[in-house]
């Protein structure tokens, strides 16, 4: 995929304020240490994906050596460094998503999609990528769209999450199975009723 760097970058005043009020929260000295909500901010306003020059912008406010702001978006998933589609999907598969059936929950979405994970559909609308513990394991395997959490994953289940989607609805965010928050899958073990 090709793809351009704009030249140019700057916050809009909304996002300038929030910026404001990320870097207030450090004590003096130490406001480079708001470099990562200040670059999820910038991927924010520019539709879900960070460009060099935002981060340039970023390095100079917190004036630190743009090479050190590179670092931490090159090493964190959450930063996407070219552009994705309008839902990015992001297929947990560290090993408790994995022991739970991950690689089927990223079969599914390449087979209906037709793309292979790091690429976009040909209309701008899904893409594909493998992501870390998203810190869901107890609802394995799972997947974050935006940011939204989708639990309890089996392929049907991805295939309805990805038709309604593409009918334009927003499905129900968490478990897909059911069950209430992270109870237990089989059923609650404990706290059944008043006299429990
Ligand atoms: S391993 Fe998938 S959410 Fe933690």
């Amino acid at each position: 995929m090709t793809f351009e760097q704009p030249e140019t970058f700057a916050f809009t005043p909304e996002s300038l304020e929030k910026a404001q009020a990320f870097i207030a929260k450090y004590p003096e000295g130490r406001q480079q240490s708001a470099v990562m909500p200040l670059l999820a901010l910038a991927q924010r306003q520019h539709d879900n994906w960070l460009p060099r020059a935002a981060m340039d912008v970023v390095a100079e406010m917190l004036s630190m050596p743009p090479i050190r702001v590179y670092e931490v978006a090159t090493f964190y998933t959450m930063y996407n460094l070219k552009p994705v589609g309008r839902h990015h999907i992001e297929v947990c598969t560290n090993l408790p998503c994995w022991l739970r059936g991950s690689d089927e929950v990223v079969s599914t979405c390449k087979n209906k999609l037709g793309i292979d994970v790091g690429e976009t559909t040909a209309d701008g609308e899904f893409s594909l990528a493998e992501a870390e513990c998203l810190g869901a394991c107890v609802n394995a395997p799972m997947l974050q769209i935006g940011d939204d959490y989708y639990e309890d994953l089996t392929p049907q289940a991805v295939e309805d999450l990805l038709d309604a989607l593409a009918r334009g609805e927003r499905p129900k965010t968490g478990s897909q199975s059911g069950r209430k928050g992270c109870e237990p899958a089989t059923g609650l073990t404990t706290l059944k009723g008043e006299d429990a």
